[in-house]
């Protein structure tokens, strides 16, 4: 017999990353290359300058890495125009999703979401017992009108990821400006900007000058997308410092290592590979669009590194049948999505390959 945990642990429905690569492998026996478009990666890896930050850091692995992040701060917050009492670090971006959830959410409490937003959320919010409300999207994007509508004085932190997973929509400036003046300054805004860098709008939030104005608005980003380094798992939060201060508390000690801050470090350096990574991005998403089009398949414009498309059948099945081809993209149905997959958009080649993959499966029965 084992101990049973508490009934909101209880009642979590875990999150379901996208498999490694050699896990699917293993399971499906399968040969040859396989292509993992499911989870947001940057398909060009590192960035060359991070891979060299790595191998000269390995030497160092037997000491603790510094628990402040300080040269990794600084640097970041040279870069963002920010003082470094604004910056909290986490073992990625879900960390401080954690560590806010923690600091501010009491049994009870209430936290406010999209329907179709990460995942994390709603998981956070259980964890600490939380009553939640996930707000449906309207078209593919944050309602927040409804949002701030189900705000209530026991609401203490509402997410808004922008752009957001797995729609790709993003929420303007104007809308949120009108959003946050009607948000009690009792209650967190988090704006989860995972994919920023990938952005090209130019009507798109500054929410880290929204700060001043509006002390309860954390961003959080992260060096899992464009930086290319996922594996490492690093992710940031910006805010006023008597909330940091507040999160810090909360934070394990040495919640990222030594190789990580070195590695992202180099990578803030590498505005080559960042330039890089966002125009054959860019460029990706005008190639799959135009595939999709010709192939009569609706999708969402992605202000992302990914692409919600509609295959208007069990999007398992087709999942299922690509990832025999050796192709793994993202079935979304947990997100409110039956027959959608998210795929990542790849390198030229990869995006032929899972165009190809998709025309195979969709021409006939799911295999
Ligand atoms: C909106 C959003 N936030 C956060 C994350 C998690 O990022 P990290 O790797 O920094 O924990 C993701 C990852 O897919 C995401 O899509």
């Amino acid at each position: 017999m084992i101990p049973q945990a508490r009934k909101n642990i209880r009642e979590i429905n875990p999150y379901v990353p996208g498999k490694p690569i050699e896990e699917v492998r293993r399971e499906l026996k399968l040969r040859g290359s396989i292509l993992k478009l499911a989870s947001n990666e940057n398909p060009l890896g590192p960035s060359p300058r991070a891979m060299a930050a790595l191998r000269r850091g390995i030497r160092d692995v037997h000491l603790y890495p510094d628990d402040n992040c300080f040269y990794l701060s600084r640097a970041l917050a040279d870069r963002l125009g920010v003082a470094q009492d604004r910056l909290i670090f986490g073992n990625g971006s879900v960390d401080i999703i954690d560590f806010i959830v923690k600091s501010f959410v009491a049994p009870g409490d209430h936290v406010v979401y999209s329907q179709g937003a990460f995942i994390m959320y709603a998981i956070a919010a259980k964890m600490a017992d939380a009553r939640a409300s996930a707000v449906p999207l309207r078209e593919y994007a944050h309602d927040l009108d409804a949002m701030a509508a189900a705000v209530t004085p026991r609401t203490r932190v509402v997410f808004v990821a922008n752009p957001n997973n797995p729609t790709g929509t993003m929420v303007d400036a104007a809308q949120v400006g009108r959003f946050l003046g009607r948000i009690p300054g009792t209650c967190v805004v988090v704006f989860d900007e995972a994919y920023y860098e990938y952005l090209d709008r130019n009507d798109f939030p500054d929410t880290i000058r929204l700060i001043d104005r509006h002390p309860n608005v954390m961003v959080l980003r992260t060096f899992s997308k464009i930086y290319g380094l996922a594996g490492l798992r690093v992710g940031f939060g910006v805010g006023h410092p008597e909330m940091i201060a507040t999160i810090r508390k909360v934070r394990l000690p040495f919640n990222v290592g030594l190789l990580s801050q070195m590695a992202c470090l180099a990578a803030i350096g590498d505005t080559r590979h960042v330039a890089a990574s966002r125009a054959m991005n860019a460029a990706g998403k005008k190639y799959l669009y135009g595939q999709f089009d010709a192939m009569g398949l609706p999708y969402v414009r992605s202000e992302g590194n990914f692409v919600l498309i509609d295959v208007r059948t069990d999007s398992r099945a087709v999942f299922d049948a690509l990832q025999r081809l050796g192709v793994i993209v993202r079935p979304v149905k947990n997100y409110g999505f039956p027959t959608h997959l998210r795929v990542t958009v790849g390198t030229p080649p990869q995006n032929r390959r899972l165009v190809a993959g998709l025309k195979r499966v969709l021409a006939g029965p799911p295999r």
